[in-house]
């Protein structure tokens, strides 16, 4: 049995290092300005802190033990002796884990806004350059009406926009500085935390240190940013599934995206975007995984607390890797527009059109509705289409049809008259487009 190995975080929160090198440091430069310590204890741990740094960004330092907090002081103090034990004056590894978490979780915000905002621009890209492709719209995965591809494609766009502001305001209570709470009491050195804070970019301090220590709200912020981030771009990736199969045939992906089959030599399948919707299931179980382990927790700080840090981790690097993807596989899009169009011919999908036409001419809607419906089975019952369908027949079910009639009958002009702000007309589109 290996007891140290069990309580032990250093093979994962060694990601830390440079965010809790640089939090001593300023550490350490506040205790020296306060007076706590002399300026030439400072001037050491300072020199060593640095030379660590140095060190472990080559690779050269094999951190070990409990934890990288402890890991680093222990390797100060290899390198400049007892003074290294000054460094934790008026501090505790509570207050210090959560600096690092917080240092290390607002740069990598920072990187995910970045890599969305590609994502955004990769499915602009496309929008634009199939600006007035026509396909069938679903409900149910039937077809529904129709409406521009683009206009479809945008709505992930307005997902992701959405996703952005979420982690832009997560980022807000990430940004607060913890340090100086101590084990959960405060201390009794003359420190000063605002100083820490501009130190190393913060712009709050936190205001209650037993809160403080005990408060991984943050973290379950973050994880839930990135699964309902991650649950956006598994539908994308769903339906990149779906029209890229024999079927539906609406667009193509780039080989570098679809790989083949072992035994089958003409599949090309979408593990890319499987993979984004699979990975979905990771980001979910890391939010689900933090909120169990605090759940039951008493205040202040508990080492279950240690736990934070794999799912935190592990959601990072998936949310990023899915977001790299994504853009790069959006990129690549290739629409096949005649098998879209042509796609629309099945299910009657201008029988909403239809009913317009009745209802403009003073019909109740509902009325119209009931009698396209009678259409639509005749048509089923008859194997016709409503392009098949003579004058004389559509009178049949109400008197009201004319010859207008069939200038309804065209896929283009029906996305053409949804006008309305928002909606599917070439004209909303170009306007959302420039919005978003
Ligand atoms: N590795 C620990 C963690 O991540 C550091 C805090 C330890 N504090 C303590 N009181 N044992 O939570």
């Amino acid at each position: 049995m290996n007891l140290e190995k069990f309580v032990s975080s250093i093979d994962y929160d060694v990601k830390l290092t440079k965010y809790d090198i640089l939090g001593s440091i300023a550490h350490t430069k506040m205790l020296a300005k306060c007076k706590i310590i002399s300026q030439s204890d400072a001037k050491k741990i300072i020199n060593g802190l640095n030379s660590i740094k140095k060190d472990s960004e080559s690779g050269k330092i094999k951190f070990t033990g409990e934890d990288i907090h402890t890991s680093i002081e222990a390797e100060l103090k290899k390198r400049i002796g007892e003074v290294a034990g000054k460094m934790h004056t008026a501090r505790s590894r509570n207050d210090q884990v959560l600096l690092a978490e917080r240092l290390y979780l607002k740069d990598e915000i920072g990187i995910i806004v970045e890599e969305i905002d590609g994502t955004i621009d990769a499915i602009k890209k496309v929008a634009q350059k199939n600006l007035s492709a026509v396909m069938p719209g679903f409900t149910h995965l039937q077809n529904a009406q129709p409406v521009l591809f683009s206009h479809w494609f945008l709505s992930y766009g307005w997902m992701l926009k959405r996703d952005k502001e979420r982690f832009k305001d997560c980022y807000k209570r990430v940004d607060v500085m913890p340090l100086g709470s101590a084990a959960f009491a405060g201390t009794e050195f003359p420190i000063d935390r605002n100083f820490v804070a501009k130190e190393l970019g913060f712009s709050k301090i936190s205001e209650n240190s037993v809160d403080t220590v005990s408060d991984r709200d943050f973290l379950i912020e973050f994880l839930f940013d990135c699964s309902l981030l991650s649950m956006h771009l598994s539908r994308l990736a769903e339906e990149i599934i779906i029209w890229t199969s024999a079927q539906f045939g609406f667009i193509a992906l780039s080989e570098r995206f679809t790989t083949g089959s072992s035994i089958m030599p003409q599949k090309k399948n979408p593990d890319f975007a499987e993979l984004i919707r699979g990975k979905t299931g990771r980001t979910y179980g890391n939010l689900i995984s933090l909120l169990t382990m605090m759940k039951g927790l008493p205040l202040s700080y508990n080492r279950d607390m240690q736990e934070d840090k794999e799912p935190l981790f592990d959601s990072v690097e998936t949310i990023k890797n899915m977001l790299d993807v994504s853009s790069a596989m959006i990129d690549t899009v290739k629409i096949n527009s005649e098998k879209m169009l042509s796609s629309c011919k099945n299910g009657f999908i201008l029988a909403t059109d239809v009913a317009d036409y009745l209802t403009s001419k003073g019909i109740p809607f509902r009325t119209a509705y009931n009698i396209v419906g009678k259409i639509v089975n005749y048509c089923i019952k008859n194997k016709k289409s409503f392009n098949d369908l003579s004058i004389a027949e559509w009178k049949k079910f109400s008197e009201k049809f004319e010859k207008s009639v069939f200038g309804v009958l065209d896929f283009r002009k029906s996305t053409e008259l949804r006008k309305s702000y928002g909606g599917t007309s070439l004209s909303s589109v170009k306007q959302q487009l420039k919005k978003l």
